[in-house]
C-alpha cells in the first residue's frame, strides 16, 4: 500500500523563481504515473523533491498519511532509478543485486532467495557472475531496476530510465516494465520523453509546463480531450494540426470558418458542439486543432457521413511517408505544413492535389486568449 499525495508543492531554486509552482496531486495505489514536458519544466525537480533529494520550498509532501517533507530519503521507503544506472563496477550482478539487503544485514539464505526471485523475473539468471562492464544497455538497465526492486519499497521513482537504450531496446524494456508494474503491484512515478511510453505505460499522465501542472489525465482522455493548445501540440505524434479559425452563425447554425471565410473552407458544428461555440465563440477568431487522423479523404468522408457538415480543402501535397500500415500526406496551409493519416491504398502522390474533409466531431477549438479548450469540461462530464 502507498499513497503518494503532493500538497502544493513549489521549489525555488532562487528567491522569486520557480521550478515547480502549485504542484498538487493525489497519486493512488499502484497507480503508473508519468511526468511528460519540454525540457525544464520541473520534472526531475518534483520526482527529486519525492525522493528527498531537494528540498521542498512549499506546500506538503505525504506518503501513506505521514507528512514527509523533511523525512531523509532513506526514511521514506521509495526507490529511484537514474537514466545513468548506477551499477557497482567490481561487483557481479549478484553483488549488485544483495548490496542493498547486505547493508541491512539480511541472512546469507535471504538474500540468495530474493536476488535469484528477482534475476528470475527479469530475466537475468544466467548473468549473475557477470560483472557490469559484460553487459549490454538492456541488462545493465534491467540489473539497476532489480537492485532497485529487491528493496521492496513502497513506490519507485524513475526518471527517463530507458533514455540510454537503442530504440529496439527500449521498446523491449517498455514491456517489461509494464510487466513488472503488475507484478511487483506497487506504485510507480516515471519521467519521460517518449510519447509512446507516455501513452502504453501510464495510468495517468502528468502534462507540465514552466513549473506548472497542466492536465492530469488517463492517456486516452489525456489524447482526446486537451484542456489547452499546449497539451493538445504535446501529446500526439505527428503533433495535431492548428489553423486560425472563425466562429460564427450561418443560416441558423454554428460553423466554423478556416482561414478567411471567403475562403469558404467550413465545418459545421452540432449538438453540445454547437452551443459550447455559441457560448464561448460566437464570433471569434479562435484556434482549431484536428489530428492527423481525424482528416479523410472523400471516400472515408463520405462513408463516415461527414462530407457534408465539412466543406473540402482541395490542397497540394508537399510529402509522402509511406509506414506500410499507414501513409501520412503533408500540406502547407497559412504558412505552416500540416499532416494527414490516411490508408496505404491512397495513391496521392507529392505534387498532386487532394480534397480532405475535417471530422466535425473531432476538431478542438481554442481561445485565442487563454488558449484553452472551449469544448473541454461540459463535453467530457
Ligand atoms: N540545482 C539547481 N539550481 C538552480 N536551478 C535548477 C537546479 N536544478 C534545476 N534547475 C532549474 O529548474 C528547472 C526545472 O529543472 P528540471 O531538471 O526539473 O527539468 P526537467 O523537466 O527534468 O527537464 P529535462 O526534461 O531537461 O530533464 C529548470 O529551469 C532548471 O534549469
Ligand atoms: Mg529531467
Amino acid at each position: 500500500m502507498s499513497e503518494i499525495v503532493l500538497r502544493n508543492v513549489c521549489k525555488e531554486y532562487e528567491k522569486g523563481n520557480f521550478a515547480v509552482k502549485d504542484f498538487s496531486l493525489d497519486i493512488h495505489d499502484q497507480e503508473f504515473i508519468i511526468f511528460v514536458g519540454p525540457s525544464g519544466c520541473g520534472k526531475s525537480t518534483t520526482l527529486r523533491m519525492i525522493a528527498g533529494l531537494e528540498d521542498i520550498s512549499d506546500g506538503e509532501l505525504w506518503i501513506d498519511d505521514q507528512l514527509c517533507n523533511y523525512f531523509d530519503p532513506k526514511d521514506r521507503g521509495l526507490s529511484m532509478v537514474f537514466q545513468n544506472y548506477a551499477l557497482y563496477p567490481n561487483m557481479t550482478v549478484y553483488g549488485n543485486l544483495a548490496f542493498a539487503l547486505k547493508v541491512r544485514k539480511a541472512s546469507k539464505s535471504e538474500i540468495d532467495e530474493k536476488v535469484h526471485k528477482v534475476a528470475r523475473i527479469l530475466e537475468i539468471e544466467h548473468l549473475l557472475d557477470r560483472k557490469p562492464a559484460a553487459l549490454s544497455g538492456g541488462q545493465k538497465q534491467r540489473v539497476a531496476i532489480g537492485s532497485a526492486i529487491i528493496r521492496r519499497p513502497k513506490a519507485f521513482l524513475m526518471d527517463e530510465p530507458l533514455s540510454n537504450l537503442d530504440a529496439k531496446l527500449r521498446a523491449q524494456m517498455r514491456i517489461e516494465l509494464a510487466k513488472l508494474h503488475k507484478e511487483l503491484e506497487t506504485t510507480i512515478i516515471y519521467v519521460t520523453h517518449d510519447q509512446t511510453e507516455a501513452m502504453t505505460l501510464g495510468t495517468r499522465i502528468v502534462v507540465m509546463k514552466d513549473g506548472v501542472v497542466q492536465q492530469v489525465e488517463t492517456p486516452i482522455e489525456l489524447y482526446n480531450h486537451p484542456v489547452n493548445l499546449f497539451v493538445a501540440g504535446f501529446i500526439g505524434s505527428p503533433s495535431m494540426n492548428f489553423f486560425q479559425a472563425h466562429v460564427t452563425e450561418e443560416n441558423g447554425r454554428m460553423v466554423v470558418f478556416i482561414g478567411n471565410p471567403k475562403d469558404g473552407k467550413k465545418i459545421y458544428l452540432e449538438g453540445r458542439r454547437s452551443e459550447l461555440a455559441r457560448l464561448r465563440a460566437m464570433d471569434q477568431d479562435v484556434t482549431l486543432g484536428i489530428r492527423p487522423e481525424d482528416i479523410h479523404e472523400y471516400a472515408d468522408a463520405a462513408e463516415l457521413g461527414i462530407e457534408k457538415a465539412t466543406v473540402g480543402m482541395n490542397v497540394t501535397v508537399t510529402a509522402r511517408e509511406m509506414l506500410g500500415a499507414e501513409v501520412f500526406l503533408y500540406f502547407d496551409e497559412q504558412k505552416k505544413t500540416h499532416a494527414v493519416r490516411l490508408h496505404p491504398k491512397n495513391q496521392t502522390m507529392t505534387g498532386e492535389k487532394i480534397d480532405l474533409y475535417f471530422d466535425p466531431k473531432k476538431i478542438h477549438l481554442f481561445d485565442q486568449n487563454t488558449e484553452e479548450s472551449i469544448f473541454y469540461r461540459e463535453e467530457t462530464v
